[in-house]
């Protein structure tokens, strides 16, 4: 689920948010770094009960109300806490719904929302014409892309002709849809004699809006070739114009 679709649900049906799928997607979108946090009466050192420092960091970060951090809580708030109210357990929720945002403090901030790798090669926006009889785009046309990026990218630093030889680590993450801005950000990562290796990601924004989210990476690897189509070595650094960004 992505961080979107999860934040309708606590809007639209907060009764079916599962706990569970809240911590994969604050896993997968956000970088998340221990700290200590005041929960009205209760303080939480760091890297202790982190599922509810995550939870309230996240809702913090999209201006939840205390409904909706609540509801986040899946069935701990909805079946463990409001069906034995008298309990004591879930400390950190029971102390939410008593103080409510006006009782939480964080020492740091624990949330950083996850940024693409790279630079930003290229962006294009994904048609009708790219799609699958699914109505998905076409995972060929997002490895194209990736081709393209790569290729500027190591064209650049090889100042030659390149072609790619070989194709490492591709992974499909999440599907691309019609309409999303699909951002590609390349990286070299190796350089040999005449072959080099680019790290790439693709990163959508959904309709046009919202949140990125990375879809897909692989390493590109490519050799230069010569005006004869031979290999050819590749330029120490020192040897490139200013507008080329590698530190290898
Ligand atoms: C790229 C090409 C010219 C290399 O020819 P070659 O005779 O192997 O050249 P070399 O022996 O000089 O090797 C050149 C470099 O390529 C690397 N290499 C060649 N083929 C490779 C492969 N399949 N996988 C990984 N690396 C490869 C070698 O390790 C070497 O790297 P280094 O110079 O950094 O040490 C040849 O393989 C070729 O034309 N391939 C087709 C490329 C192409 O058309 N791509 C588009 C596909 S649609």
């Amino acid at each position: 689920m992505t961080p979107h679709a999860l934040l309708d649900q606590v809007k639209d049906t907060p009764s079916l948010v599962d706990f569970t799928t809240v911590m994969d997607v604050i896993n997968t979108h956000y970088e998340y770094t221990p700290t200590l946090f005041k929960n009205g009466d209760v303080e939480n050192s760091s890297g202790t009960n982190e599922g509810s420092c995550k939870i309230f960091a996240f809702a913090k970060f999209h201006h939840l109300s205390e409904a909706q951090t609540l509801a986040l809580f899946g069935t701990y708030y909805r079946d463990d806490v409001l069906g034995n109210p008298s309990g004591s357990d879930h400390a950190n929720i029971r102390n939410f719904m008593q103080t409510g945002w006006a009782g939480v403090r964080f020492e740091s901030e624990p949330l950083k929302a996850k940024a693409p790798v790279g630079r930003l090669t290229t962006r294009t926006i994904a048609m009708q014409a790219d799609t699958n009889p699914a109505g998905d785009i076409f995972g060929g046309w997002v490895l194209s892309q990736m081709d393209m990026a790569a290729g500027i990218c190591a064209g650049q630093r090889a100042q030659a002709r390149v072609v790619t030889v070989a194709l490492d680590g591709m992974s499909f993450i999440k599907p691309v849809h019609v309409g999303d801005i699909l951002g590609v950000y390349t990286r070299i990562v190796r350089v040999g004699r005449s072959s080099l290796d680019v790290h790439v990601e693709c990163w959508v924004r959904r309709s046009r809006i919202g949140i990125r989210e990375k879809v897909t990476e692989a390493v590109f690897k490519f050799v230069a070739l010569d005006e004869q189509g031979q290999s050819m070595a590749v330029p120490p650094l020192g040897d490139l114009p200013e507008y080329v960004e590698s530190d290898l």
